[in-house]
């Protein structure tokens, strides 16, 4: 499938859904304490790197964003979904967000502090990542700090209803935490840390820390 064709499905999948994703998603954080323990050590990385912008990149309707912001940080969310922002902007009135591809990021070099990306990237293409991950180094500075979420395991399947059975269409990649770390190690970061979530469920979670090589 080319390029725009599977961001525009993914788009549009996540405007159907936008509004009942929320309502699912709102509070989970409470209920998910190693996702929590995940960001306070992100949100600790970014001040120990000096602080400054943190791009939530795939923020869907921002509830990672706000935590973040919870936490102290300068945190702004980034999403393909247009529906999704709508509804991020009204639940986090004081919370920046902007539409944008983390394909064609659209940000300056070296113009955010940290970039962190939940259950984003599962959406891209095996082939598309390293130019993501392109991406993310180039927005970073020197030893600026990436937090990436994600399912582990291996395969691809496609999804055709979601959240309250609302139409999707849209590629949701499993992967291996050392498959995903050799992409990072390729494009110029340090991997630090891999947590497995969930290892007894039918999707476990991987969650990486590492920052931009110096
Ligand atoms: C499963 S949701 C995760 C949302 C949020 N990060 C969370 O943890 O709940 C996936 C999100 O990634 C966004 N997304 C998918 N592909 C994207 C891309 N190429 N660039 C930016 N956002 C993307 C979707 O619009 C959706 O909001």
């Amino acid at each position: 499938m080319d390029r725009d064709a599977w961001l525009a499905d993914t788009r549009s999948s996540y405007d159907t859904v936008a509004v009942s994703y929320a309502d699912q998603l709102r509070g989970a954080l409470a209920g998910k304490p190693q996702l929590r323990a995940a960001l306070a050590v992100f949100a600790e990385s970014v001040r120990a790197a000096g602080g400054g912008p943190v791009a939530d990149v795939g923020c869907g309707p921002g509830h990672v964003t706000a935590h973040l912001h919870g936490l102290g940080l300068d945190a702004f969310g980034i999403d393909l979904s247009p529906r999704m922002l709508d509804v991020a902007r009204r639940d986090h009135p004081h919370l920046r967000f902007a539409v944008g591809s983390m394909t064609r990021l659209p940000l300056a070099a070296a113009s955010v502090s940290a970039v962190l990306a939940f259950w984003s990237l599962i959406h891209v293409p095996d082939d598309a990542v390293p130019g993501v991950l392109d991406h993310f180094h180039r927005v970073l500075p020197p030893a600026g700090p990436l937090l990436l979420g994600f399912h582990a395991g291996a395969g691809v399947r496609l999804k055709t209803q979601g959240y309250g059975g609302h139409p999707m269409k849209v590629a949701v990649h499993r992967r291996e935490p050392t498959e995903v770390a050799h992409w990072l190690r390729a494009a110029g970061f340090t991997v630090e840390a891999q947590w497995l979530l969930d290892p007894d469920q039918p999707t476990p979670g991987a969650i990486l820390f590492a920052h931009r090589t110096p």
